[in-house]
């Protein structure tokens, strides 16, 4: 079910694994721990602070979340309570370059299973509960974008000397159309 042999890269808007819901893991196999360490890797190398199954074209429930220099597996995660809300930027490996603001819970408590198999029941509060929201969203086939705040939605285009974003506002047609060109064909 999940081929080892084949090199994972995280994969873009259009690909059809963002938008399948995911199937459970169930039993943590050498192939399943091999995913989550290349899916760590992934994360890593695009400084993000999570990366969900569907990200590397496999819609499996397995996402990674790193918080505070904290790395969490969550292997079947399920979100049993949420509370709050609050609306923040967000961006998705998924989707380069594209950032917008995103109504979340302030707080979630999530069950899911560790890497070795253990039951874990996390409280996460702020940013951590806005990652594994998204996460849960990746799992589920959505998109940050399905639920932005469209006044909000940019590009970030680069930064100046000082290091401040610049920033160029742009609308969900539009963000689409580019992201869908920069796939190309067949990528
Ligand atoms: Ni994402």
């Amino acid at each position: 079910m999940i081929d080892r042999t084949k090199r994972l890269t995280i994969v873009h808007y259009g690909h059809p694994a963002l938008r399948e819901k995911a199937s459970p893991i169930r039993r943590i196999t050498d192939d399943v721990k091999a995913l989550v360490g290349r899916m760590i890797e992934l994360m890593h190398g695009a400084r993000g602070l999570g990366l969900a199954a569907n990200q590397v074209g496999i819609p499996r429930r397995v996402a990674v979340v790193e918080f505070e220099g904290e790395l969490t597996a969550l292997i079947d995660p399920q979100i049993v309570s949420a509370k709050g809300g609050e609306s923040a930027q967000e961006g998705c490996l998924s989707l380069p370059r594209l950032y917008g603001d995103v109504e979340r819970p302030t707080r979630v408590v999530v069950r899911a299973r560790d890497l070795s198999g253990k039951r874990v029941k996390l409280t996460a509060e702020g940013m951590l509960a806005r990652a594994i929201c998204h996460e849960m969203d990746h799992l589920n086939g959505k998109l940050f974008v399905d639920h932005v705040d469209e006044s909000t939605l940019h590009w970030l285009v680069g930064t100046t000397e000082e290091g401040e974003p610049i920033v160029q506002p742009t609308t969900l047609d539009d963000a689409v159309k580019v992201l869908t060109a920069a796939r190309g064909p067949g990528g």
